[in-house]
């Protein structure tokens, strides 16, 4: 229990370094800046020297390919870019056409993101893989299935597999943190590493202002990327109650509510926003860190919480999780002696300068074709 707090409390610690640009870095709290900041920094430091040493080794290293196209969804900095809606999105859109998709996923942190994906495209015939070693993974699925496309998930470190798309995506809320390399800031990789992209996602676009969408674009541009640019967004699209994951809920039903938003995401102010957006009668928010798991400290710290806010305003009150929550720990949830509803989102890409679903699409598709031409030529060469 004890270190379950100390853990929790040092990881919020980490995030806010994290999130602080250098220019700020007077304003933490002494002990963090005295203390962990020259640690943080010296560990990026060994980081980066050994993402250059595995780097320049991975150029010996065989490199995987499979034979269908491979489509990778990355991030460079962790938590909260829309990396899994973006997965599900592409799923989707390739069972729309026809073209069965292979989701290849590590699964890490309990897997909460598996579960997701597997839960939501039950009614599609995407193929779920899991496991850290995912050319393995693939092969053992590949005979078996009729596949014609693989989704990876989290693929931008992971090199070892040869993909024909690379897709980036990047948090407008909180584009680069300071821009430090894990755990000193949140970048898993350096900036210029934006080059091995094919076509780059900025999430949450609409969430910011169209100067901070310039800046950020500006910022991909000077760090070489000359891929296309789209913007994307999570959409509402209905409510599901914990003991009911089937029963599609319109969202409405939160009209008139006190609505206590909990969440252990990456990015809890975009769930908040979005909450409001709907138009419950009041919202409050309980956030934990990105993929924590909800103790019984928790659990009645959001009971205590609720019935404060029923008390206060004379009204009914629900709690709202986020998808991901629900599927890391649905037991938890369960056990709340309160009505626990979940909200489910989908991706959309932002129609903005003749942009949207279908434009995206077709450049995916433009990606992946042109690169099987060439992988055909040089294999005739
Ligand atoms: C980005 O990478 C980190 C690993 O450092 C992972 O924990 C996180 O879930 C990823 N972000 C998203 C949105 O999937
Ligand atoms: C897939 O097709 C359905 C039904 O036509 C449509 O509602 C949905 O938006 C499509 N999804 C994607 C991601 O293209």
């Amino acid at each position: 229990m004890l270190v379950r707090c100390w853990a929790e409390q040092s990881r919020r610690v980490v995030a806010r370094i994290a999130a602080t640009p250098d220019s700020g870095v007077h304003a933490l709290p002494f002990l963090h800046r005295a203390l962990l900041l020259p640690l943080l920094s010296a560990a990026s430091a060994a980081l980066r020297l050994s993402r250059l040493l595995s780097s320049s080794s991975s150029l010996y290293c065989p490199r995987h390919a499979l034979p269908v196209p491979v489509v990778s969804v990355g991030n460079l900095t962790w938590g909260g870019n829309g990396k899994t809606p973006m997965v599900d999105f592409l799923a989707r859109s390739f069972h729309n056409i026809s073209v069965s998709p292979l989701l290849l996923t590590r699964g890490y942190s309990g897997g909460d993101e598996s579960r997701m994906l597997r839960r939501r495209l039950s009614d599609t015939s995407a193929i779920i893989g899991v496991g850290a070693n995912r050319a393995a993974v693939a092969a053992s699925i590949l005979h078996k299935y009729q596949i014609g496309v693989a989704i990876l998930d989290d693929g931008m470190q992971h090199r070892r597999l040869l993909r024909d798309c690379d897709i980036v995506m990047v948090n407008a809320l909180t584009p680069w943190g300071n821009t430090h390399l894990i755990p000193r800031g949140p970048m898993r990789e350096p900036l210029t590493a934006i080059t091995r992209a094919h076509i780059v996602v900025i999430h949450h676009a609409h969430l910011v202002s169209e100067a901070q969408l310039k800046t950020i674009t500006s910022t991909i541009k000077d760090n070489g990327a000359t891929c296309p640019v789209f913007f994307s967004k999570l959409v509402p699209s209905h409510i599901f109650e914990v003991n009911q994951p089937l029963q599609r809920l319109p969202l409405h039903v939160l009209h008139g509510m006190i609505v206590l938003c909990v969440s252990a995401i990456g990015c809890p102010d975009a769930f908040v926003r979005s909450v409001k957006e709907i138009g419950p009668l009041k919202t409050e928010r309980l956030d934990f860190s990105d993929h924590h798991f909800f103790s019984a400290h928790d659990v009645q710290l959001i009971q205590d919480t609720l019935k404060k806010l029923v008390y206060q305003h004379k009204n009914d009150a629900v709690v709202l999780v986020t998808e991901k929550d629900y599927d890391r720990d649905p037991d938890a949830l369960r056990m709340l002696d309160a009505k626990v509803w979940v909200l489910s989102s989908c991706l959309q890409i932002i129609p903005l300068e003749e942009q949207g679903d279908d434009e995206f699409m077709r450049k995916v598709r433009e990606i992946i074709s042109a690169s099987r031409h060439a992988k055909l030529q040089r294999a005739r060469a």
